[in-house]
């Protein structure tokens, strides 16, 4: 990992896995150990931190820029992503206010902005692109939206430029350009049939509102797509590293290699496993049996109750480790090429700047 984080030529990080397997922890953790330890001016582009962690980043304001971190003298900045604002930014900067005014106060919009689905992971990608564009960073870290499909985030650009091209949105755009020219009429004809219907089960005021959306969005089309797929080929190119984060249970790891599987048909380049929350033993030569063992033989003289316990807990953890190993071994097998980084199981939650810390130590020490 800290071969990843000093390199110039690495510009991006992106933590991508399934839900709950630490990437908004992770990707603090790499941004804090690359500010610290590798001076590189960082900023770390977070999803849906904790709230502890949100406060220890200095997260209480919201207003969707970067700020540097408070607990650290290293140049560290973090936000937090604001989608429906992020959603605002790109109306205001792709039309005129007058057009951003109308879009802002359409029902439509505002239900697509704060619920559309695939809205999350596009506007994280409209923010990365963002904090790209505007430069001033060494290194930008990503954590990923906690999608209940690991791969939303990916598809994101695809998936709103399908919704934008769609049929559906053209049918409904008719209307607004009627009178209009060519193409159109065709349409137009058919969904004054389709329009009657909606008209009697909805209502006239909503169909007004909608293709007047539509309308209005019609005027950014070239912009939102452009932007998408600009971002996507800068996630394609050598300067960004995906890391996959896993747990090392059965399915973090399966979703993993899916994930793994996908960046590869996506030529996006990942850089490596990043196995969260693994346990470890302190004697790794004393096996389970015989941990067991001794602690069995001790018992039986009813002697060192202490002894006894540390050795039944040692077998317990052995047998943990064992499992892991053997669980995460199922991905290396599929990916040989792909390296792997683990990080130790804290004792507890991570919600502070010395937690992050630990975890950054816990990186760079224990790679395998
Ligand atoms: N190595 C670790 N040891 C202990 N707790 C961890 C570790 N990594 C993450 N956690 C905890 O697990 C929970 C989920 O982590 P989070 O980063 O929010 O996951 P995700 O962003 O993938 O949904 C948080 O409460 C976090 O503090
Ligand atoms: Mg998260």
């Amino acid at each position: 990992m800290d071969a990843i984080l000093a390199d110039p030529g690495v510009r991006i990080v992106v933590c991508c896995g399934s839900g709950g397997v630490g990437k908004t922890t992770t990707a603090a953790a790499l941004a804090l150990r690359a500010a610290e330890v590798h001076r590189r001016r960082t900023v770390v582009l977070t999803i849906d931190p904790a709230r502890r962690l949100a406060q220890a980043l200095g997260l209480s304001e919201l207003d969707n820029t970067p700020r540097q971190v408070k607990g650290t003298s290293a140049e560290l900045s973090a936000m937090m992503l604001d989608m429906k604002r992020t959603f605002d930014e790109v109306v205001l900067a792709h039309t005129d206010p007058a057009k951003a005014e109308e879009i802002f106060a359409n029902p439509f919009y505002q239900a697509m902005s704060s619920t559309f689905s695939g809205t999350q992971e596009y506007m994280a990608m409209e923010k990365l692109g963002q904090l790209y564009a505007a430069g001033g960073w060494d290194l930008i870290v990503v954590d990923t939206p906690p999608s209940r499909s690991a791969l939303d985030f990916l598809d994101a650009p695809q998936r709103l430029s399908r919704f934008l091209d769609g049929r559906m949105l053209r049918v409904l755009l008719a209307p607004a350009r009627a009178g209009g020219r060519s193409v159109f009429n065709l349409m137009t004809a058919s969904f004054g049939v389709f329009a009657r219907a909606v008209q009697r089960i909805i209502g006239n005021q909503l169909i007004s509102d909608l293709s007047g959306f539509v309308a209005a969005l019609d005027s950014t089309f070239g912009g939102f797509r452009q932007r998408a797929e600009q971002t996507y080929r800068i996630l394609q190119a050598d300067e960004t590293a995906f890391l996959v984060v896993a747990a090392p249970e059965p399915d973090a790891i399966r979703e993993a290699g899916y994930f793994a599987g996908r960046l590869a048909a996506e030529r996006m380049p990942l850089h490596g496993l990043l196995l969260n929350r693994v346990h470890q033993v302190a004697a790794t030569e004393l096996t389970e049996p015989a941990s067991l063992a001794a602690a069995q033989s001790l018992a039986a003289g009813g002697e060192h109750p202490v002894t006894v316990d540390a050795l039944k807990v040692h077998a317990l953890l052995a047998r943990q480790v064992a499992r892991e190993t053997e669980v995460a071994a199922r991905f290396t097998v599929e990916h040989p090429s792909v390296p792997v980084a683990e990080v130790a199981a804290q004792p507890a939650d991570v919600h502070d700047i010395d937690g992050l810390r630990e975890i950054g130590v816990s990186l760079s020490a224990r790679a395998s």
